[in-house]
Order: C-alpha cells, then sequence, then structure tokens
C-alpha cells in the first residue's frame, strides 16, 4: 500500500509517500526556521499562514518524484496532535479534501508516535546503528515539547513509563542557546560550538540522574548554565573559546542524563533494544554515547538518521501504514477527524489492552 503523509504540527511543512509501511518514495519538507529565527521562537499564526502558503507547492515537490503521482496513493496519513492547533488543521483540511477527492481511506496520528516508531522505515547510512529494532523496545523522545520514555510492545502498544518534570531537553538547549546570544533553535549550534569545546571546563549538575525512576528534569541544569554566565565578567563573545566550553559542558551534563536515564530504564525491564528520536537525536554527542553505552552494555540503539529525526512526513506516512492496512487494529478515521493536543496514541490503554495509557 502506497501512503501519502501531511506533517505540519509545528515550523515544517512536510509531505510524503511511503510504500509498504517502510519505505520512502519520497519525502518533501518545507522549513520555516528563517521565519521565526528572528523572534526567538516560534510565532503560531505566522506557523500557521505559512503552512497555507507551502502546503500545495510541498505536495507538488513530493508527487514529482512519484510515478503515477496523485494517481499513485492509496491511503493518507496526517498528524491529528499534539502540536499548534491552527497549523494542524492546514494539514488536516488538505488530507481529507485529498481523501475525499481521490476516494481513499484517511487515518489520523499521533506525532509523538510518529517519531517514536520512525526506526521501523527503512533507511541507510545511519552511522553503523541497529537495524529494525525488535520488540519489546524502550523510546525516548527528545523534542522541543517533549521528554518521554516510553515501554513499547508493537505498533499502538506502548505505556508511558517517565518524563520531564520541567522543560524539555530541546527546550533547554533552545533557552542556554538564547542565554548565549544564539539564534533559535540553538540546539544545532549549541552542538557544533560543543565540538570545539571541552565537557569538563565547567562542573555543571546531573539532575535526577542518581535516582532510580524513569523521570528527567533540566531546569535545574539551565539555572547552573545563568549563574555560571552571572559569575563571568562579561557575556562571553560568539565562537569564543569560553563560550565553546560552556556549550560542552552543559551539552555532555543534558547527555549524560537523557543516556544514563534510557539505559536505566531498558535495564529495569530486561529490555536489549532501545530508541531515540526527536529533534534532539539529532545531537552528535547523544548519539555518539548512546552507541558507546549500547555497545559496553549489550543493548542495540536505533537512531534514525537525521532527516528522519527532525519533523517530517515520512514517519507519518510510515506509522499510518500500519493502521491503515489494518495491522494494528485502528479503524480508518471519519472525515469529522479534528486537532487535537490530546490527540490518542496507538490503540486506546496501556499497551492497547485497556487502562489509561500516555501520549
Ligand atoms: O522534533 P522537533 O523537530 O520538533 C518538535 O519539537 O516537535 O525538535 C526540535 C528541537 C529543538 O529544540 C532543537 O533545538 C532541537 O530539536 N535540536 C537539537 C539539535 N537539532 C535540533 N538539539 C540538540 N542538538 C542538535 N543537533
Ligand atoms: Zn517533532
Amino acid at each position: 500500500m502506497k501512503v501519502l503523509g501531511i506533517e505540519s504540527s509545528c515550523d515544517e511543512t512536510s509531505v510524503a509517500l511511503v510504500e509498504g509501511g517502510r519505505r520512502v518514495v519520497a519525502n518533501a519538507v518545507a522549513s520555516q526556521i528563517p521565519i521565526h529565527a528572528r523572534y526567538g521562537g516560534v510565532v503560531p499564526e505566522l506557523a500557521s499562514r505559512n503552512h497555507v502558503v507551502d502546503i500545495i507547492p510541498t505536495l507538488e515537490e513530493c508527487l514529482s518524484s512519484v510515478e503515477g503521482g496523485l494517481g499513485a496513493v492509496e491511503g493518507i496519513a496526517v498528524t491529528a496532535g499534539p502540536g499548534l492547533v491552527g497549523s494542524l488543521l492546514v494539514g488536516l483540511e488538505v488530507a481529507k479534501a485529498l481523501a475525499w477527492s481521490l476516494g481513499v481511506p484517511l487515518v489520523g496520528v499521533n506525532h509523538i508516535e510518529a517519531h517514536l516508531m520512525s526506526p521501523l522505515l527503512d533507511y541507510e547510512g545511519a552511522e553503523g546503528l541497529s537495524g529494525t529494532p525488535s520488540f519489546p523496545f524502550v523510546g525516548l523522545i527528545v523534542s522541543g515539547g517533549h521528554t518521554h520514555l516510553y515501554e513499547v510492545r508493537g505498533v499502538g502498544r506502548y505505556a508511558l513509563i517517565g518524563g520531564t518534570r520541567d522543560d524539555a531537553a530541546g527546550e533547554a538547549f533552545d533557552k542556554v542557546a538564547k542565554m548565549l546570544g544564539m539564534p533559535y533553535p540553538g540546539g544545532v549550534y549549541i552542538d557544533q560550538m560543543a565540538l570545539r569545546g571541552r565537557a569538563d571546563a565547567f562542573v555543571l549538575p546531573r539532575p535526577m540522574l542518581r535516582k532510580d525512576n524513569d523521570e528527567f528534569s533540566f531546569s535545574g541544569i539551565k539555572t547552573a548554565v545563568l549563574t555560571l554566565l552571572r559569575g563571568l565578567e562579561a557575556p562571553p563573545a560568539l565562537e569564543s573559546e569560553v563560550l565553546c566550553d560552556i556549550c560542552a559542558s552543559f551539552q555532555e551534563a543534558v547527555v549524560d542524563v537523557l543516556v544514563g536515564k534510557l539505559f536505566r530504564a531498558a535495564r529495569a525491564r530486561g529490555i536489549k533494544d532501545v530508541v531515540i528520536s526527536g529533534g534532539v537525536s539529532a545531537n552528535s554527542r547523544l548519539r555518539a554515547r548512546a552507541l558507546e553505552v549500547g555497545i559496553s552494555s549489550g543493548v542495540a540503539v536505533h537512531i534514525p538518521p537525521l532527516w528522519l529525526c527532525t519533523d517530517n512526513a515520512a514517519m507519518i506516512a510510515g506509522l499510518g501504514s500500519h493502521y491503515l492496512s489494518g495491522m494494528a487494529g485502528r479503524g480508518f478515521e471519519a472525515f469529522g477527524l479534528n486537532a487535537s493536543s490530546g490527540f490518542p496514541m496507538g490503540v486506546l490503554g496501556e499497551f492497547g489492552e485497556g487502562g489509561g495509557a500516555g501520549a
């Protein structure tokens, strides 16, 4: 089955075609980062307006490399939440119009669930990381809005096992970058500057790392950086040695906590596969450390390649394919499908077996 995916939950408009739930035939992305950068964060009204501008050209770009064009589409999957409601509605309305006019089924999917399941897609050259994850696996979702751990037993079968008590990891990266005078979104700049810095130059806390639980907290690390900056004689200049050292020390603290907690969660459950996904999984130090710990502890580490880590429609089409082909037992959505920040993950109930699952 060839499924068209549509993603418009935040500041990326993306349309993709995935075949058989695994093969990415085409994936087109229009990023709004330059538009929002000057405001230091995503402006919701600007985001939805630009999705309106970008969605049809992005659809056309995606289909330009697809044999048969729209005629090849056998089902449609669209992000229904969580995300900015005005932005989500743009993708949803286009998805509904296309599904109605083509006479193909439509399914709404959860954006976080799509990140979590993105390693099920075929990809190459992901730094020698292990292939498709086996179930059960522990999944760490690290993005601008989420830092969550899930136990995954199959498509649609999840349990939320922990999350952050305050900032998401990506939010901490972006806020620290802002303190250092870097552009939005700052995660990628911290990653670049950290390559030239010393990770042991400044001593920063590792909140919750020693606690025997699945919780995270990042606001303490962020405050420690602020205190450190106030103690300096002058704000560090961009690209200076001290700025690179701060970036490396901050990044090391966040990565220590993320990697420590992920592998703790897997160990505690006797699970031998872990997945890291979401925008922060693009971080070079996080990828390297997770691989090191995976090798030394005999755990297979699955991290999608960079283009699949940040927001994209391939992961939406990939997950939607499983639902549309009935593999995970979820019915087709009616045209009454709506945007919702609480759009459920998977089959309702913990592990799809009834009870309270978390999204
Ligand atoms: O998943 P994503 O594209 O969007 C959502 O938040 O859903 O994640 C964006 C986040 C931002 O906070 C950005 O700073 C962070 O991912 N990010 C990074 C890197 N690349 C993107 N954080 C650290 N290092 C990176 N290389
Ligand atoms: Zn995302």
